[in-house]
């Protein structure tokens, strides 16, 4: 099932007026992870791209890391928490099933005024929460919004299956949304577009920890509450959905894939990334990679990679900007953005 909801011609238009990331500070190489699981840095460099992760501290959770890039996202629009109306945090990794991770960050920016809530949409659920931002204040019923992807993996991985330890990092990424003012505000969000399909929740998931399968002490050793997947499935669906997405979102936007400046995809897969721009035409010099430092950090990585991009000289004034994801669900989404 697909969204058409994100027609921008029809609302006021809405720009991003701030990014910031954060990654923890520890660093768990290939090599590392030679001595923890039967691989190699060979293996994981040729399949994935990934050279390295970055690894919570066990007392820095998610909604920590989201607040570290919240306050940069919020240093670079010249805003503070109490200026801020909607929080929506994207993140399969929350700090508690409930409350939302969100509502700890409203508390942590001082942002009294904000509702907060999450958003569960695995590796798509920053550029979901974009969506639902975006139409909440091009609707007029918030002004200011707080979007941001952060994810702890590292405590929902089972370190010794290396079909998926060596996949996943821990980070976090935010973008502040506003309303667009001057013709010369940049971050406009030219078009977006969504999609899911509930058919495949198997291919990708953590079954344990939820109402269907509670963990026991009869079932703790399971690793029920740690990541699966089957790999080449995931794979094949990622490629299909991300291109398909990629192709929708600059139709939206009344461009065509030789307009596009650079990409900016989900960070999963080296190979997968390649195959999708191969498809589009789109060159390896306008393509955003960071997965070789960060692994896959789901809802976090596209926005730590806008945030790097937009922040180094990837990206320059007027550029257009197509950001991709997917995920577990599957989801999957896109966005034009032009800087
Ligand atoms: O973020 C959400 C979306 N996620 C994705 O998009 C991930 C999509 N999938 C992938 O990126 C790839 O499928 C993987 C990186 C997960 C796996 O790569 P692959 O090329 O599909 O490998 P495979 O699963 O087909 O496994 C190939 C071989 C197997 O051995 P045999 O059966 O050929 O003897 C695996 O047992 O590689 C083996 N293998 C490993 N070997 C060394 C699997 N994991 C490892 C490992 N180190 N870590």
């Amino acid at each position: 099932m697909t969204s058409n909801a994100a027609n921008t011609q029809s609302l006021l238009p809405v720009r991003i007026a701030g990014t910031g990331s954060y990654v923890p500070k520890k660093i768990l190489t290939n090599h590392d992870l030679e001595k923890m699981v039967e691989t190699s840095d060979d293996w994981i460099t040729s399949r994935t791209g990934i050279k390295e992760r970055h690894i919570a501290a066990k007392d820095e959770f998610t909604s920590h890391m989201a607040t570290h890039a919240a306050n940069r996202a919020l240093e670079q629009a010249g805003l503070q928490g109490e200026d801020l109306d909607l929080i929506i945090v994207a993140t399969i990794t929350p700090d508690t099933l409930t409350p939302a991770t969100a509502c700890y960050v409203q508390q942590s920016l001082g942002a009294n005024r904000a509702i907060a809530f999450d958003i569960s949409a695995a590796c798509s659920g920053f550029l979901y929460a974009l969506e639902f931002a975006r139409v909440a204040i091009a609707a007029g019923s918030v002004k200011t919004a707080l979007i941001i992807g952060a994810e702890k993996l590292s405590a929902f991985v089972n370190w010794t299956d290396r079909d998926t330890c060596v996949l996943f990092g821990d980070g976090a990424g935010a973008a502040v949304l506003s309303a667009q003012k001057n013709d010369s505000d940049t971050g406009k969000i030219l078009s977006s577009h969504l999609g899911t399909d509930g058919k495949q929740t198997a291919i990708l998931n953590i079954p344990g920890g939820g109402s269907a399968c509670p963990i026991t002490l009869q079932n703790a050793e399971q690793h029920l509450a740690a990541l699966s997947m089957q790999g080449r499935e995931v794979f094949k669906c990622a490629v299909n959905a991300m291109r398909q997405a990629s192709e929708i979102a600059i139709e939206k936007a009344g461009l065509t894939s030789e307009d596009i400046d650079l990409v900016i995809p989900h960070q999963a897969n080296l190979r997968i990334i390649d195959a999708i721009t191969d498809r589009l035409k789109i060159s390896k010099d306008r393509v955003f990679i960071n997965l070789d430092k960060y692994g896959n950090t789901s809802a976090a990585a596209v926005a730590i990679a806008l945030d790097e991009a937009t922040r180094s000289d990837a990206v320059k004034p007027g550029d257009r900007i197509l950001l991709v994801a997917f995920g577990a669900g599957l989801t999957w989404a896109s966005a034009v953005i032009e800087w």
